[in-house]
C-alpha cells in the first residue's frame, strides 16, 4: 500500500470540502481491495443533521459502484482557517460503524496531520467490539 499516495489523494478530495456551518473541512481516500480510490469529503446541510462525513462520502460512492471489499482509509480534516489543534482527524462513531460494515478488524485507518506525519490504527483498535453484520447475517 503506498500510504503517501493515499494521504495525498484525502489532502486533494479536502479541497471539496463543503463546510460553511462548521468550517472545519474534511477529506478522506478509501483504497479498495482491487486497487481502487474513492474520495469523499464532508458535505454539510443548513439543517444540519443531515451532513454527511467525509469517510461516508467515499464508502458510499465505492459501495454505489458495486466495491464492497477495502484495505485502508485515509483522512485529514483541520479548520478552513488553519487554526488547528495539532491532534489527527479521527473518523467519528458513526463513520466507524459503516466502515465496520464493510471492513474488518485488520482495516488500516491513518489520520494524517502530512503525508509523512500521521497516526495509524486498525478498525479494531478504533471500534472494539463492533457491532457488524456477522452478527446478523447468520
Ligand atoms: N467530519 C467528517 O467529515 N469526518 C469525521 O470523521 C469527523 C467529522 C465532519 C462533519 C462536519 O461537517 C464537520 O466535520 C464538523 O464536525
Amino acid at each position: 500500500m503506498d500510504k503517501k499516495a493515499l494521504i495525498r489523494a484525502a489532502f486533494a478530495a479536502q479541497k471539496f470540502a463543503y463546510a460553511p456551518y462548521s468550517n472545519f473541512k474534511v477529506g478522506a481516500a478509501l483504497l479498495a481491495i482491487n486497487g481502487s480510490v474513492y474520495t469523499g469529503c464532508n458535505i454539510e446541510s443548513a439543517a444540519f443533521s443531515p451532513t454527511n462525513c467525509a469517510g461516508r462520502t467515499a464508502l458510499f460512492k465505492a459501495v454505489s459502484e458495486g466495491v464492497h471489499t477495502f484495505e485502508a482509509i485515509a483522512i485529514v480534516g483541520g479548520k478552513a482557517d488553519g487554526t488547528e489543534d495539532g491532534k489527527v482527524t479521527a473518523p467519528c462513531g458513526v463513520c466507524r460503524q459503516m466502515l465496520y460494515e464493510f471492513a474488518g478488524d485488520d482495516f488500516i485507518v491513518l489520520m494524517a496531520k502530512s503525508e509523512t506525519d500521521f497516526v495509524e490504527k486498525t478498525l479494531g483498535e478504533l471500534f472494539p467490539l463492533g457491532f457488524g453484520p456477522d452478527k446478523v447475517l447468520k
